[in-house]
């Protein structure tokens, strides 16, 4: 596992809000959704489309451009047409900053 990596302060992650950010090429979006922060990658794995923009219920997420639903917290498909999960990665908050970790391996 990488180091963690700063995405953004965390006091500029309202409630119910994301911060999206490339960090070591990779999209990464983070969500801030009833007082906890879920990071996820910002790419369907439908068609490649970006999740931020899209509409989210809790912690359903919905691709904007063609309807595929995704869990915040676990990656998985919650409706197609995506089949393969997200890629979710650890986050947590040190020095008042948003972190995620990056798999060594991704
Ligand atoms: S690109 Fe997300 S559902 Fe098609």
């Amino acid at each position: 596992m990488s180091d963690w990596q700063d995405v953004a302060p965390a006091a500029d992650l309202a409630e119910g809000a994301y911060v999206s950010k490339e960090i070591d090429g990779i999209r990464i979006a983070v969500f801030r959704v009833d007082g906890a922060l879920y990071a996820i990658e910002d790419v369907c794995t439908h068609d490649g489309g970006r999740l931020t923009g899209g509409p989210r219920i809790g912690c359903r997420v919905i691709c904007p451009r063609h309807g595929a639903a995704f869990d915040l917290a676990t990656g998985a498909v919650l409706a197609p047409p995506a089949y393969s999960p997200i890629a979710t990665f650890p986050v947590q908050i040190a020095a008042d900053w948003i972190q995620i970790q990056i798999p060594d391996s991704f």
